[in-house]
C-alpha cells in the first residue's frame, strides 16, 4: 500500500474483504453521492443512490440524515448488495446539528479550545444519534482574506490559534472510540492553503512557497493529523499551478507518507470534475487519474472514478495497489466506527432537537466568543434597572443570527431575537423598536422612526451586520463596510448626541472607519448561533464580562488587505517616530496600522499582563531540538473592580534569520479569570516547535538557528513587555 497506511487491528477483515472485491465494487467504495430530491430515501421513485447501494456500488452518502432515512439506505447497502458492506453517511456538521453554536472564527476569538469542545461534543451526540457518522469539520484555512466569505468557517489568521483549535475539537468529535453512540468521525479541511485565494476571492489561484505553506498554512492539518483526525478533505484552490485535487505533493508526500495519516482523502464536492476547468485534467476519466494517484481516496459527487476506473485500470493508468490502499482507509474507518457490527442506529434514541443542557452550552459559549472593541467612559454594561431602552437595526429583531452553516432541521430552531432577551434581562425598562433599515438595500425611509425612538431612551442599542447569506462559501465581498444603509442609521443615532451602543453580527472583519468615532461602545458578537440574543443580554447587562479577543485582524479600509499580525518586515518599515518619512512601505492615504489589532479585546475591568520572565535566557540549539524547553511565566493582575477574564498571549520573533521571520508569531495564549484585585502567573514552555520554522529551498527542513529570540508578553499582538532569550 502506498504511505503509511496501518490497517491494524482490522488488517485480516480489510485484507479478506479486498480479496473478494471486483474491481467495480472496490471504485465503488470510492464513490460518494449527494442525496437530492423531494423525498427522503424510500419514499419517491428510486433514486441513484438506492440503486448504486443495491449493487454495491456507493461507499458513502452525503445530505441524509435521520434514523428513519439513514436506516432505510442503509439496510439496502448491508441486506441487499453482494458483500452488504455499509455506507458512511457525512454532513456538514460545521457549528451544530440541531443546536446551532457560534460560528467557528467566534469560537477562535473565544481563545479558549473548551468552547470548540463543547460545540463538538454536543454536536456528535446529536448528530450521531440521528444515523449520521462523519462531519466535514474543522475547518482550519489561516487566511488573511477577510473579503473571503469562508474566513467566517476559520480560526482567523493565525496558524497556531488554527492548530490549537483543530485538534480540540477533533478529539472532541471522535472521542476515544469512533464506534461510540455519541461520536462522529471529523474531517480536516481544506487540504491545503484555501485561504490563500488571490483578492479573497472564493476557489481563487493560491501560489505559496514552500515555506509559507508549511510555516503559515499546514500547522493546522499537522495538528489535526496528530490528533488522530478520520479524514482530510482536499481544497478547492491550485497550489503554485497544480489543483490541491490532484496534488502528490501536499496529499501523498507530505500527509500520507511524512506525517503517516492513516485515514482517507476525501475529494471536495465535485472537485475531481472540477480539474477539467482548471485545465488540467484533459476529460473525467483523466481527472479520475490524476486525483486517485495523487492520493485522493473518495469522490464527493462526480464519478469519475467509478465510471472510468475499469478502464484506467486495464490501460494502466491507475495501478490496483494504489487503489486497494484507497479502499482499505476507507473500510478502515467503516470498522473504526463499528459499523460493520452495528450499521444501523436506534430510532427511538435519536435526540430531536436542543436540549435544555445544550442551549445553556449555546449560550455560555456563545457569550465567551464575544469580543468588546471599544467602551468610552464605561458606557456598558447596561443597568437592567434603566427606565428605557431603544433596541434598533435590522437585525434587532432578527433571527438570522445562527451563521453560514445551519444543519437541515436546524431552521427548525430559530435563534432568540437580541429584542426578545433585552425585554427578558431588563424586565422593568420601556423597550422600544425601530428597524430603521432592512439588513441590505438603500431605503432610509425607516430611519426617523427609529432616531425618534432614540431621542426618547435613556439609551439606545444599534444591532448592525451581515446577513448569513452573505458570508461563507462563494460570499466574497470587495468592500467590508456595514452593507446597505446600516451605516446611515448609525450615523443618525449618532447624531441624536443620546448614549447608545453598538451591536455588530457578522462572519468577518467589518470595516468600521465612517462612524467608530461616533460609537462610544462596540461589542463584536458574531454570528452567535440559537441562543444570539440571551448570550448578547448577558454580555450588554454584565451578567457575563467580555473576554473574547480578536482572531484576526480588523482593516481600515478594504484597501489595506492584506493587513494582519504575523508579517514580516520590509527593508524600508515604517517607524512611527518618524511619521513624515517618504521611503517606506505604507500607504499615503491612511494611518499606519490597521484600526483593530490581532488578539484585542476589552473587559470591564482592566488587567495588567506583565514581562515575560524567562527560567533561562540562553539554550543551545541542540538542547532544544533534543526536547529541552525554557519557561515564559507571565504574571495578570486585575487592577479593576469587577471579576473578568484576560488572555494572556505570549509572541516570539526571530530577531535575525537565514528566512525572513515574521515580526511576532503566537506561541502560546491562555484565558484566565480573575476577581478583583487578583493575580496569577501563567507558564509557557517554549521549544524547539516555538522558536524554529520551516525552511523553504531545497529538501523542506524545519530548523532552529542560534541568535536572539525576543518573547513578548501582553493581551494583544502590540504587548510590549519583553526578554530576550539567546539560543546559541
Ligand atoms: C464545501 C465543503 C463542504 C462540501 C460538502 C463544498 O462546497 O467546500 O466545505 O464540506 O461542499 O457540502
Amino acid at each position: 500500500m502506498t504511505g503509511a497506511t496501518t490497517t491494524a487491528p482490522y488488517a485480516s477483515e480489510i485484507e479478506d474483504l479486498l480479496g473478494r472485491m471486483t474491481a467495480e465494487e472496490k471504485l465503488g467504495q470510492l464513490q460518494q453521492l449527494s442525496w437530492t430530491g423531494d423525498t427522503g430515501p424510500g419514499e419517491g421513485q428510486t433514486h441513484e443512490v438506492e440503486t448504486a447501494a443495491r449493487l454495491g456500488l456507493l461507499g458513502s452518502v452525503l445530505n441524509v440524515a435521520g434514523p428513519r432515512h439513514t436506516n432505510y439506505l442503509q439496510r439496502i447497502a448491508v441486506e441487499e448488495s453482494r458483500l452488504g458492506i455499509p455506507l458512511l453517511f457525512g454532513l456538514d456538521i460545521i457549528h451544530g446539528y440541531w443546536t446551532t453554536f457560534p460560528i467557528p472564527l467566534a469560537q477562535a476569538a473565544s481563545f479558549d479550545p473548551g468552547v470548540s469542545a463543547r460545540d463538538a461534543e454536543v454536536s456528535a451526540r446529536e448528530a450521531r444519534s440521528n444515523g449520521l457518522h462523519w462531519t466535514f469539520a474543522p475547518m482550519m484555512d489561516v487566511t488573511h482574506e477577510p473579503r473571503w466569505g469562508r474566513i467566517a468557517e476559520s480560526g482567523g489568521e493565525d496558524p497556531y490559534l488554527n492548530a490549537v483549535f483543530a485538534a480540540a475539537k477533533v478529539r472532541a468529535y471522535q472521542g476515544d472510540d469512533l464506534a461510540a453512540p455519541d461520536r462522529l468521525a471529523a474531517c480536516a479541511k481544506h487540504f491545503a492553503a484555501y485561504g490563500g485565494a488571490e483578492g479573497g476571492r472564493d476557489y481563487n489561484t493560491v501560489d505559496v512557497s514552500e515555506a509559507r505553506l508549511r510555516n503559515l498554512y499546514l500547522p493546522p492539518f499537522k495538528a489535526a493529523v496528530d490528533a488522530g483526525v478520520a479524514t482530510v478533505m482536499a481544497a478547492f484552490n491550485t497550489i503554485s499551478g497544480v489543483p490541491a485535487h490532484a496534488n502528490p505533493h501536499t496529499l501523498t508526500d507530505i500527509l500520507k507518507e511524512e506525517w503517516g495519516f492513516d485515514g482517507f482523502v476525501v475529494s471536495d464536492w465535485t472537485g475531481v470534475h472540477e480539474l477539467i476547468a482548471h485545465g488540467f485534467a484533459a476529460d473525467g476519466a483523466d481527472a479520475g487519474r490524476l486525483s486517485l494517484n495523487a492520493g485522493v481516496d473518495m469522490e464527493m459527487v462526480s464519478t469519475h472514478l467509478a465510471d472510468h476506473g475499469p478502464r484506467l485500470l486495464t490501460e494502466g493508468r491507475i495501478s490496483e495497489k494504489r487503489l486497494d490502499d484507497a479502499v482499505a482507509r476507507i473500510l478502515l474507518l467503516k470498522f473504526r466506527l463499528g459499523l460493520f457490527d452495528r450499521p444501523y442506529v436506534d430510532e427511538g434514541a435519536a435526540v430531536t432537537g436542543p436540549t435544555g443542557e445544550a442551549r445553556a452550552a449555546a449560550r455560555e459559549t456563545a457569550a465567551r466568543c464575544m469580543v468588546l472593541l471599544k467602551n468610552d467612559g464605561g458606557v456598558l454594561p447596561l443597568d437592567p434597572a434603566t427606565g428605557s431602552l431603544a433596541v434598533v437595526g435590522p437585525f434587532a429583531d432578527s433571527t438570522d443570527l445562527l451563521g453560514t452553516w445551519i444543519a437541515p432541521g436546524a431552521a427548525g430552531f430559530p435563534a432568540v431575537t437580541v429584542l426578545d432577551a433585552v425585554r427578558e434581562a431588563a424586565p422593568t425598562a420601556r423597550v422600544t423598536h425601530a428597524r430603521g433599515v432592512a439588513a441590505e438595500g438603500h431605503d432610509t425611509g425607516g430611519i426617523p422612526e427609529a432616531v425618534a425612538l432614540a431621542r426618547d431612551a435613556d439609551l439606545t442599542v444599534v444591532v448592525v451586520g451581515e446577513p448569513a447569506a452573505i458570508t461563507g462559501e462563494a460570499a466574497t465581498r470587495a468592500d467590508l463596510a456595514l452593507p446597505g444603509a446600516q451605516r446611515d442609521l448609525v450615523a443618525a443615532v449618532a447624531a441624536t448626541g443620546r448614549p447608545f451602543v453598538v451591536v455588530l453580527v457578522n462572519g468577518r472583519p467589518l470595516t468600521t472607519d465612517e462612524w467608530l468615532d461616533s460609537a462610544p461602545a462596540v461589542l463584536e458578537a458574531w454570528h452567535p448561533g440559537i441562543e444570539a440574543g440571551h448570550a448578547i443580554a448577558d454580555v450588554l447587562f454584565g451578567a457575563v464580562n467580555p473576554g473574547g479577543k480578536l482572531p484576526v485582524t480588523f482593516p481600515r479600509t478594504a484597501g489595506q488587505i492584506p493587513v494582519y499580525y504575523n508579517h514580516e518586515n520590509t527593508g524600508r518599515p515604517y517607524r512611527p517616530e518618524h511619521p513624515d518619512e517618504k521611503y517606506v512601505s505604507r500607504y499615503l492615504d491612511l494611518d499606519e496600522g490597521p484600526r483593530f489589532v490581532f488578539g484585542h479585546g476589552l473587559s470591564y475591568t482592566t488587567f495588567d499582563v506583565g514581562a515575560p520572565s524567562l527560567s533561562t535566557d540562553r539554550i543551545e540549539a541542540g538542547a532544544l531540538r533534543a526536547g529541552a524547553t525554557v519557561e515564559a511565566a507571565v504574571t495578570v493582575h486585575n487592577t479593576g473592580d469587577r471579576t473578568g477574564d484576560e488572555v494572556v498571549q505570549l509572541y516570539v520573533h526571530d530577531v535575525v534569520a537565514s528566512q525572513v521571520q515574521p515580526v511576532r508569531r503566537l506561541r502560546g495564549f491562555r484565558r484566565v479569570t480573575l476577581a478583583p484585585g487578583e493575580s496569577t502567573t501563567v507558564r509557557f514552555p517554549l521549544g524547539a516547535e516555538d522558536l524554529g520554522f520551516w525552511e523553504g529551498t531545497g529538501e523542506p527542513r524545519f530548523t532552529v538557528e542560534p541568535g536572539d529570540f525576543h518573547i513578548y508578553a501582553g493581551n494583544s499582538a502590540l504587548a510590549e513587555e519583553k526578554r530576550t532569550l539567546t539560543v546559541t
